[in-house]
């Protein structure tokens, strides 16, 4: 069905969001080429069951979607909204990724930033304008009384502007980040912090992937606009989890396999003969994934544990992310320098320390989790962090993780994890060592209780778990 040809107030849930569950390339011979994606909203709105209307509202986000749009093609069930180029610019690098990203997960040099003048102004006024196009979609869209469920940080203001539009809605908004502590939250400008709470509070329900952060929003919501602020909007913690049926099956197909045979050929035997030891990450390179900090103390691991030079290898699949922004490109372009340095001066000519792939393979991926000894997911901050809960699923023989302290499935993972601060390198250096030692019945064990608990909110159960609560 095309965008074009939906009828008017007919879908009984609905999902916003920035990124959409299908993007366009336009092919060299004109046609146009669509991807789908996964995760979480995808399962769970595929779950709700063909008798539901329900509708994607996303924005078109390359040329391709903007060209599907023009052309009245899409899938059924997606709206795309074709919001002036530069408008979403403004609103999802300026706004969204550089200033709301950077508050959650505290990533400012204050010294030197946030400086919020009349640039950063100019943004808000298109994040506003975006947030808009989103809320009038929505209230154009929605059949009476319909849930609406608006997703993260981009789309903040949404609810308040599609409560304007149709007090008859039921609307939840879902953080998928943490949320700021609110001493961190106050560096926005008065107004519009408190915009952008106000914005929020227009939900029926608020829900976030943690306590943690479900109370830091709260805190914020006191301290900026007062203590009754809250008024009727009711709060909710829903832990995202792994898709155990979905990854274990995955991890099992034949190019997963093939990719086994790549990867343990780089990694490749050790002095003695024995196969080395291996030390996995995969992130999108992101700010607050700290893959610099995860370098520098798998290289003080080798200075201070000499024993493990050729024992061991550091898997660190760094894919891309957000590469229109300078401060990214500049983030990833030092991963790949320090991972060279790292080899320049331990690598032997048998030996690579550090293998750092930067080209997206989700089958590789599910490779490199399968065969991993440990697994390094130190973040600064990180809303849950799911390849934390993924791996433990798939591991072949159990797999020690080692986990922030400050990532959200650390709620739920820290008992069975090497616990580290993601800021303290020599601490982390440790914690690969105790993980590299740990003898592989304790490894075996922890690695089903983590699996356990990592699956024990599948995606199709948490949307349906927001769903129940918001019609309640
Ligand atoms: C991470 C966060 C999500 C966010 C997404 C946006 O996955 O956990 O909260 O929506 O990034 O990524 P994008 O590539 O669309 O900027």
């Amino acid at each position: 069905m095309s965008s074009e040809h939906h009828a008017r107030h007919h879908a009984q849930v609905l999902v916003a969001s920035n990124r959409g569950p299908v993007s366009y390339a336009v092919r060299d011979d004109g046609t146009l080429d669509a991807k789908r994606g996964g995760g979480g909203l995808v399962s769970g709105l595929s779950a709700i069951g063909p008798d539901t209307d329900a509708l994607w509202v996303c924005a078109a986000l390359t040329d391709g979607d903007r060209e599907a749009v023009r052309r009245g093609v899409g899938e059924a069930g997606v709206r795309m909204l074709a919001i002036d180029a530069e408008v979403h610019a403004d609103a999802y690098n300026g706004i969204a990724n550089s200033v709301l990203w950077f508050v959650h997960h505290l990533l400012y040099q204050t010294p030197l930033e946030p400086a919020f003048g009349s640039e950063f102004r100019r943004q808000w006024a298109a994040y506003e304008a975006y947030n808009r196009a989103f809320a009038e979609a929505l209230a154009a869209e929605a059949a009476p009384d319909a849930a609406v469920l608006v997703q993260d940080y981009h789309l903040a203001l949404v609810p308040g502007m599609l409560r304007e539009l149709r007090a008859d809605l039921r609307i939840g908004h879902f953080s998928h980040t943490p949320w700021a502590p609110l001493d961190y939250f106050r560096m926005l400008p008065d107004d519009i912090a408190a915009q952008l709470l106000r914005g929020m509070l227009g939900a029926d329900r608020l829900a976030f992937l943690t306590r943690r952060w479900a109370d830091a929003f709260v805190g914020c919501v006191s301290g900026v606009l007062g203590p009754d602020a809250l008024g009727a909007t009711r709060i909710g913690v829903h832990g995202l989890g792994a898709d155990a049926d979905f990854l274990r099956e995955r991890s099992r197909r034949d190019d997963v396999e093939e990719r086994l045979v790549g990867l343990r050929s780089q990694i490749g035997t050790g002095p003695s003969g024995d196969v080395r030891k291996t030390i996995v990450r995969v992130d999108r390179t992101e700010l607050s994934k700290n893959i610099l900090r995860g370098l520098q103390a798998y290289r003080l691991l080798l200075e201070s544990h000499p024993e493990w030079r050729e024992r061991v290898v550091h898997l660190a699949f760094a894919y891309p992310s957000r590469q229109d922004l300078e401060i990214y490109r500049a983030y990833t372009a030092e991963v790949s320098r320090v991972a060279s340095e790292i080899n320049e001066t331990f690598g032997t000519p048998g030996w690579t320390p550090v293998v750092l792939h930067v080209k997206d393979d989700f089958a590789r991926s599910l490779a490199a989790y399968r065969l991993a000894d440990v697994a390094l997911v130190n973040p600064i901050r990180d809303g849950m962090n799911l390849v934390a809960k993924e791996v433990p699923v798939v591991s072949d023989e159990g797999c020690a993780l080692v986990l922030s302290r400050e990532a959200g499935a650390f709620e739920e993972l820290g008992d069975d994890a090497v616990v580290v601060n993601p800021f303290d390198v020599s601490g982390t250096a440790a914690a690969l060592h105790s993980a590299l030692v740990m003898p592989s019945a304790e490894r075996a064990e922890r690695t089903k209780r983590l699996a356990a608990a990592a699956t024990s909110l599948p995606p199709a159960q948490w949307f349906l778990d927001q769903l129940t609560e918001l019609r309640g």
